[in-house]
């Protein structure tokens, strides 16, 4: 399967994508995370993503399809994968057909602005796992250190809330726009995203009809 998860920042796709990817034995692929990665590592694409995505700005398109397209020539890829945070324009999503990929599902996760800002604001990341939690609804056992590598936890600079207003701006002017594109293919599933992890990935895999 060829699955899209779109929503707000902060929506959960990461979080159902690695719980969907799970169950079907495919990759999740993460623009967000290998940007992130790009930055860390101090390489060109790192430098080049740095200020839009502090700013809670899209990186250009060319570089994001560009590093989406060598991504999904690998391997791994070739029986299914899960794009989590790709594409974020139109004109991503019209790349992505020219790439001669076919979705299968495009799965908008859909939650209110005002649940988001919470979300964000109490997401803690492993920098060196990239392990995520949040301090209310995922807690690590010592709320500081990450429970699978013991590193200690930190906040994404995005995830602040002025960041975090730029970036809920950005998505309902450029990215929302992406479901009316999927919904004219017929591939578009809106999946209600309030409620406990554990509800939303049990309505996304009946939704993508996974039992
Ligand atoms: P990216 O990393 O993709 O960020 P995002 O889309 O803004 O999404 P997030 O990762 O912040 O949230 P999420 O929806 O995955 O939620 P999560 O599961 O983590 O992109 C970052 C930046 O990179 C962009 O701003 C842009 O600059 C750049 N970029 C990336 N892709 C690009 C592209 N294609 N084009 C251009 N630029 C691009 O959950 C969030 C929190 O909520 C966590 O703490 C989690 O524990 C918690 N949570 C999850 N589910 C629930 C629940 N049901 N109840 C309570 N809490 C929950």
């Amino acid at each position: 399967m060829k699955i899209i998860f779109l929503g707000a920042p902060g929506a959960g796709k990461g979080t159902q994508a690695e719980i969907v990817a799970g169950r079907l034995g495919i990759p999740t692929v993460s623009t967000g995370a290998m940007i992130r990665s790009a930055l860390r590592s101090g390489t060109e694409l790192g430098k080049k993503a740095q200020a839009f995505m502090e700013a809670g700005a899209l990186v250009p398109d060319d570089v994001v399809i560009g590093i989406i397209k060598e991504r999904l020539a690998e391997k791994d890829c070739q029986n299914g994968f899960i794009l989590d945070g790709f594409p974020r324009t139109v004109a991503q999503a019209e790349a992505l057909d020219a790439m001669g990929v076919a979705i299968d599902r495009a799965v908008s996760i859909e939650v209110p602005d005002r649940a988001i800002m919470e979300r964000m604001t109490g997401r803690r990341v492993c920098p060196s796992c990239s392990a995520s939690y949040h301090v209310t609804f995922h807690p690590t056992a010592d709320g500081i250190h990450c429970d699978k590598c013991g590193a200690e936890l930190t906040m994404r600079a995005d995830d602040k809330p002025d960041v975090v207003l730029s970036r809920l701006e950005v998505y309902h002017s450029t990215t929302e726009p992406i479901k009316a594109f999927y919904e004219g293919k017929g591939t578009l599933i809106c999946v209600d995203g309030v409620g406990t992890v554990e509800e939303i990935s049990a309505r996304t895999l009946s939704a993508l009809g996974v039992c």
